[in-house]
């Protein structure tokens, strides 16, 4: 597939302005969308920025002109004013508008495994691309599934060239220590002071002392996931574009395995010196990420285990630098 001119939306948000460099280097010519929230497209070689809000259908069709690949990464996350506009309409208006130009020859949708429940139901076996959809509670996954639908819509009823990546909890700069630690920020699920139950586990916050959570089951077992580090999902979209095997296909993208809490909590805390603190936590089912189909199809091996991505959390803050400025954190 020749590919020249490529559409990224949400260019300035978490995983918009990692691959934005990327598709620069690569000699693509880029329309980045910057949306009017304050976030700032980095600007590069071979990089348009365009402003636009996509709440506005006739944003989609102005920015769909001359486009062969479509990358769809903008969105709101857990909220109910804002989805049904942003995400619903507004791919619908992209996906309109490139079923009405006809030019468009891959529609890359960011897709995510909150469409299949992950932790929040049991998970018996690995969740695979064929797992039905079953966000858990919430307007995030339901937009999410939504979204999904209507790309799978477009695709039966327009063979629009439809590829979807569903990314796993995506981790870039420090965010695994801001979501393992308990100091501020706390970042992401679960919410480590709502699970504190014992003397010594409300003492951590109250005092404002430091730890690492480690997740447990009722029966003492570590808590396991699936999460993925930024590199890994650059490199899944550079390897998607103009990939004819993709066309009409969703794809898993995930790390290496799955963590488990307590490997990569005491792993922490020998190197920021802290104390691990256990937290019971019911409503956590283990769960893994199949990803098998990635592999063989798009050929994606993802490099960045749980340590890896620790180390590079560490490094971050050595180098003093701070997070990025987001909108929904996440
Ligand atoms: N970050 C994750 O852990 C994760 C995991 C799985 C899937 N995803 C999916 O990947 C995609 C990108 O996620 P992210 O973390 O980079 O999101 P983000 O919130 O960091 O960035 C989204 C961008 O969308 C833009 N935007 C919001 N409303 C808009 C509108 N009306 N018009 C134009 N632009 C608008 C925002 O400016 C923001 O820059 C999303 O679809 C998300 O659901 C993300």
């Amino acid at each position: 597939m020749n590919v020249k001119n490529i559409l990224l939306t949400g260019a300035a948000g978490k995983i918009g302005r990692a691959v934005l460099p990327e598709l620069s280097k690569a000699g693509y010519s880029v329309r980045a969308l910057e949306y009017t929230d304050g976030l700032k497209v980095d600007r590069l070689p071979n990089v348009e920025v365009v402003t636009g809000d996509l709440r506005d259908p006739s944003t989609a069709k102005r920015l769909i002109a001359d486009m062969d690949v479509v990358i769809h990464m903008a969105n709101v996350k857990e909220n109910k004013e804002l989805f049904l506009d942003a995400n619903i309409k507004g791919t619908f208006y992209l996906l309109d508008a490139c079923k009405e130009a006809g030019n468009v020859k891959q529609f890359i949708q960011a897709g995510s495994d909150a469409r299949a429940g992950i932790y929040y139901y049991p998970q018996p076996i690995p969740i695979d691309e064929n797992h039905r959809h079953s966000g858990y509670p919430g307007y995030y996954p339901l937009s999410k599934v939504l979204e999904e639908v209507m790309c799978e819509q477009y695709q039966i009823m327009y063979q629009t060239p439809i590829t979807i990546l569903r990314f796993s909890w995506v981790h870039d700069e420090d965010d695994i220590l801001a979501h393992v630690t308990l100091e501020e920020p706390c970042l992401g699920v679960p919410v480590w002071r709502d699970w504190a139950v014992t003397p010594e586990q409300k003492a951590y916050f109250k005092e404002g002392k430091n730890g690492v959570a480690c997740l447990v089951h009722a029966d003492g077992s570590a808590g396991k996931r699936h999460i993925v580090s930024i590199k890994d999902v650059v490199k899944s979209i550079m390897l998607a574009i103009g990939n004819p095997t993709a066309i009409g296909e969703a794809f898993n993208v995930s790390g290496p395995s799955p963590f488990a809490y307590d490997a990569m909590a005491n792993y922490v805390a020998e190197k920021l010196n802290l104390p691990v603190v256990r937290f019971e936590v019911s409503e956590f089912n283990d769960f893994c990420i199949e990803m098998s189909k990635s592999r063989s199809v798009l050929g994606f091996t993802p490099e960045y285990d749980i340590f890896r991505i620790v180390d590079d959390a560490l490094a971050f803050r050595a180098a003093g630098k701070t997070r990025s400025a987001c909108l929904y954190p996440g």
